[in-house]
């Protein structure tokens, strides 16, 4: 802002000033009323319509994906999509910390006089990437998978073994296909390198920190198997699911 700009814009502010109206009490007894329309409003739905309540609570669940609500969905995203753990915290807590001191701090950096959207290319650009951005985020959050659910195709008869799989919480731990964790090594092609025998050993007498699965193989014996048979079935040649259909129906005839 230049000197000339100053003047014409205190000139302006002082005579707004002289025709305007005082904050308190005009713009207050505004503020004040819609607030109490809007709380009267949200009393009078709650009373009529009454509060949704969700199904109990299940503390025994293990298929329960937890997700956090719509307006939270573009940081979960972001926490998804961002894999390497180093970087987890930069992207949950860093990049909005940030964005956020910007937009705080805006009125000491922005010192244009200018008001008009199309004179203020830089603020409307910002504004415009981040509800972009933001949208953006919040629809793929809105799409994306539970993070308990393996998203590979594999044959019909491995989908159970799939399913507990996934359940057990392997992927906290393990990455199979594109979803889970790198904590333990990767079981996308596992089967090439280990055979029934060796994962079902790794499951009973695992090493730290990997938990052994010797209550599953105990109370579920057919689930572990279902298991066992999914991840050895994990190989660079995946039989394609279309070509594997006979094999299926060969063994649901056989039950
Ligand atoms: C708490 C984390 C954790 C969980 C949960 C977990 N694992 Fe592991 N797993 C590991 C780690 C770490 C290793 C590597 C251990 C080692 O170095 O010997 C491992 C090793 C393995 C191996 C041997 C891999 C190899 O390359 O030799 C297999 C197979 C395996 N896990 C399967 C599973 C399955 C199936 C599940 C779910 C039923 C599971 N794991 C759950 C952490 C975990």
């Amino acid at each position: 802002m230049n000197a000339r700009e100053k003047e014409e814009y205190l000139r302006e502010y002082s005579i707004l000033k002289t025709q305007g109206k005082p904050f308190f009490p005009y713009a207050v007894f505004k503020d004040t009323a819609m607030a109490a329309i809007t709380l009267g409003v949200i009393i009078l739905m709650a009373v009529l319509l009454g509060a949704e309540l969700g199904p109990k609570a299940d503390p025994t669940t293990t298929t329960y994906s937890p997700r956090p609500e719509w307006y939270f969905f573009f940081l979960f995203e972001l926490l998804r999509v961002v894999k390497p753990p180093e970087l987890v915290f930069m992207a949950t807590l860093g990049i909005p910390t940030i964005w956020l001191m910007m937009l705080l701090l805006l009125p000491f950096y922005d010192l244009g006089p200018e008001r008009h959207p199309l004179k203020r290319p830089i603020a409307m650009i910002g504004a415009v990437a981040t509800v972009v951005g933001m949208a953006y985020l919040t629809i793929l959050g809105a799409v994306a998978g539970s993070p308990a659910v393996i998203e590979l195709e594999v044959a019909p008869r491995y989908e159970e073994g799939k399913l507990v799989t996934a359940s057990q919480g392997c992927l906290g731990c393990h990455k199979i296909g594109e979803s889970g964790n790198t904590l333990g090594p990767n079981l996308t092609h596992i089967g090439d390198r280990l055979g029934r025998d060796a994962i079902v050993r790794t499951l009973l007498n695992p090493t730290a920190p990997m938990p052994p699965y010797v209550d599953l193989q105990e109370e579920s014996p057919e689930q572990f198997e279902q298991l066992v048979g999914f991840v050895a079935s994990l190989k660079e040649e995946m039989p394609p699911p279309e070509e594997s259909e006979p094999a299926e129906q060969a063994s649901a005839e056989q039950k």
